[in-house]
């Protein structure tokens, strides 16, 4: 493997230091990986060739950066949880502090499973102390029992209700979002990461979006409403 300096023209850290200090670190890679196709270590450890169109682009790719689109905009890709989310201008850019609202979720969640659980036992002493037959309280599925059902409202790329369906094993979410396109994106986030069958998606202004739902009842409602306004947005 050839050794890459900074002062060798023409290599990938040719092209990250002709901009440094007017983007960050981080933005150059993520504008590289996307350029170049390839993970962000593969900058590090793989040799890429610079021609002249590839510098261009990467000029016009700046240039757009520093007229103030975001990097997730120009690339069309966020980061979210460690997962790759699609982001256009129709969807709100994931943000990092939002991951933490995620954890939250899940710990709540073990509540919800952990009260059921008690209330299940509960109900089973009762009925065996008074000598009632217990079929009826067998017909409750464990599995139907266990599955914590969440809305995510206001689901834009639908990152958070994405993520949960991921990472939590017995979930059906409920996704709202009063913007079509950024439902669009939503569902394809969904398929990318294969948790279709875990969300749905109802378009419409917040509860109101519920009148199609046959059973609108859930253990945990999340919402990240919009709090940027449409002048301050990217
Ligand atoms: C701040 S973004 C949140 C996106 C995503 N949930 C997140 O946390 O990154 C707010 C989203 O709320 C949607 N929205 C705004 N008003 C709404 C309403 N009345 N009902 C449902 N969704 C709404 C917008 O279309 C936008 O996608």
């Amino acid at each position: 493997m050839k050794l890459k300096t900074a002062d060798y023209k023409r290599d990938i850290f040719y092209l990250m230091n002709k901009y440094s200090g007017t983007i960050s670190i981080v933005e150059a890679e993520m504008l590289l990986e996307y350029l170049f196709n390839c993970a962000r270590l593969d900058l590090y450890v793989k040799d890429f060739v610079v021609t002249d169109t590839i510098e261009e682009l990467h000029d016009f790719l700046i240039e757009r950066r520093l007229s103030g689109d975001p990097v997730q905009y120009i690339t069309g890709h966020a980061e979210f949880m460690g997962m790759d989310f699609i982001v256009t201008k129709d969807t709100f850019i994931p943000r990092p502090e939002t991951e933490l609202l995620v954890n939250e979720i899940i710990n709540s969640s073990r509540l919800v499973r952990l009260r059921r659980d008690s209330l299940e036992h509960y109900w089973n002493d009762r009925v065996s102390s008074q000598q009632y037959s217990s079929s009826g309280h067998d017909n409750i599925s464990r599995e139907q029992s266990r599955e914590v059902k969440i809305l995510d409202l206001c689901t834009g790329s639908g990152n958070i209700a994405v993520t949960l369906a991921k990472l939590m094993p017995q979930v059906e979410i409920t996704a709202v979002d009063i913007s079509e396109a950024a439902l669009k994106i939503a569902e394809k986030n969904a398929e990318r990461h294969d948790v279709s069958d875990k969300v749905k998606f109802y378009k419409g202004n917040a509860f109101n979006a519920l009148v199609f739902d046959i059973n609108p009842k859930f253990d945990i409602i999340v919402c990240n409403p919009p709090y940027i306004k449409d002048e301050e947005a990217p």
